[in-house]
């Protein structure tokens, strides 16, 4: 399809020959905008259904002008049924789409595809981001897979080691700053101004393009429908904008005849979007020093806020905030109810549904759809901090004695019934037999 830059406040177009990341007149984010029309004659589910379940199987949809993507096979993430969880939520219709599952373990590399794509087409030769993590080592893999150089800048200290590892052995140019996300975005934003360096934060409109297909992923998993409810942990607030844009171009298609409402959970310590949106403010309420355990989403002045509000007031939905206590509990919970392991940013999504539960804003019979953002073993070292300590034994007999008790407890009755947010839930009313 052909595509074009349009500023999202004054309206102006560009040509995507240009590389260029804010509107050149007023300043304010771009988006790209596509002609629909040229697709009026295509039967897109009977196109998308014999293709590879991936990013590319909506080729139609994205941004780019060569036939050769930069991939790694991204895409294509597993939509579960959370049938346990749902349970202790109001009985609620509960799908996880599980980000981890993608090549580099986050929804990064959904956009970095297409990003690193259009890098190539614009004869980048090398490319940089500022990140809390995930960018970082998705944006080195692409990188890598390109043959592009690739400068990466993370706040020291305060990137889950997994991450940083990834960027390090795929060759990425590694620099840590003493200073937040939001300065270092700062740095690069400005670096990118000056020198030939292509910048893939989510301020770059062909990065979040590749982010709209987890909407697509999720109507065809669910049957050619759209749930009620999408839940997204939000920290430069780009995912959810673009998972927004997403389901409304379903229903501008004619594919659906609704959209979700559109729900973003932060961090309490790091929550400027909730803050705008309680507030009603016309500018962005910055956090000057964002504090949270959940590293990825720690950012006090996220770039693409104004796509996202718009993105929530649009949808009907909102911005809640859940506390660092509450992220690891559904961590906990999602993984020893479901199988699933999810980084903590990643969890904020269940607590948030958690949250939204008691606050009356998810109603029973609703289809909810939590996206758990990246994967677990980026970020081991949490569990350690937060679990009890391993139990070490000397010998068989004290094993067997340790079992034997196991077995004489209570503890495999107690176990069935998943320690729970926090939070009240319903479960405890609604199933008499699990108290
Ligand atoms: N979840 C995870 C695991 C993330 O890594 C991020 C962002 C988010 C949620 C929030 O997404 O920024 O689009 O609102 N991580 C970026 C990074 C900032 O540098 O890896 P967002």
């Amino acid at each position: 399809m052909n595509f074009r830059l349009q500023c999202i406040e004054c309206k102006a177009e560009y040509s995507p020959s240009h590389i260029i990341y804010t509107c050149p007149k007023c300043g304010d984010l771009l988006d790209v905008v596509y002609d629909y029309s040229e697709l009026i004659d295509i039967d897109l589910t009977e196109l998308w259904s014999k293709r590879t379940f991936n990013v590319w199987r909506y080729r139609e949809l994205l941004p780019v002008l060569s036939s050769e993507p930069v991939t790694l096979n991204e895409g294509g993430t597993g939509l579960h049924r959370s049938r346990r969880l749902g349970e202790l939520l109001n009985n609620l219709e509960v799908y996880v789409k599980n980000e981890g599952e993608n090549p580099t373990g986050s929804f990064k590399d959904r956009g970095m595809t297409v990003g690193v794509t259009r890098a190539k087409e614009l004869g980048s030769k090398v490319v940089i981001c500022a990140s809390t993590g995930n960018t970082s080592a998705s944006l080195a893999a692409y990188a890598a897979k390109a043959g592009l150089h690739c400068i990466v800048l993370v706040p020291s200290g305060k990137v889950a080691l997994g991450k940083l590892a990834q960027a390090m052995i795929h060759g990425a140019h590694v620099i840590l700053v003493k200073e937040n996300f939001d300065y270092a975005l700062r740095v690069v934003r400005k670096l990118s101004s000056i020198y030939p360096l292509y910048l893939l934060n989510s301020v770059n409109p062909y990065r979040l393009e590749g982010q709209r297909t987890l909407a697509y992923e999720v109507y065809e998993q669910l049957g050619y429908k759209v749930p009620d409810v999408v839940i997204v942990p939000v920290g430069n607030a780009g995912n959810i904008s673009a998972i927004w844009k997403g389901f409304k171009e379903l229903k501008l298609l004619g594919l659906a005849d609704r959209t979700p409402r559109m729900i973003g959970v932060q961090a309490e310590g790091a929550a400027p979007l909730a803050k705008t949106l309680q507030e009603n403010s016309d500018e962005l309420l910055r956090v000057p020093n964002p504090e949270t355990i959940a590293t990825a989403i720690r950012i006090g002045a996220p770039v693409n806020w104004k796509k996202a509000l718009r993105a929530v007031r649009e949808s009907r939905g909102t911005i809640i905030t859940v506390s660092d206590d509450e992220i690891l509990k559904a961590q906990r919970l999602l993984a020893s109810t479901e199988g699933l392991f999810v980084e903590p940013a990643s969890a904020a999504s269940i607590a948030g549904l958690a949250r939204a539960t008691s606050q009356g804003l998810v109603d029973k019979g609703e289809v909810v759809v939590c996206v758990a953002t990246g994967h677990g073993l980026k970020d081991p070292e949490i569990v350690f901090k937060t679990s009890a300590k391993f139990m070490e034994l000397q010998n068989a007999e004290e094993i067997d004695g340790f079992v034997r008790a196991l077995l004489n407890s209570s503890y495999f009755s107690k176990i069935s019934t998943p320690t729970a947010l926090g939070l009240q839930t319903t479960a405890e009313h609604s199933t008499p037999s699990s108290s």
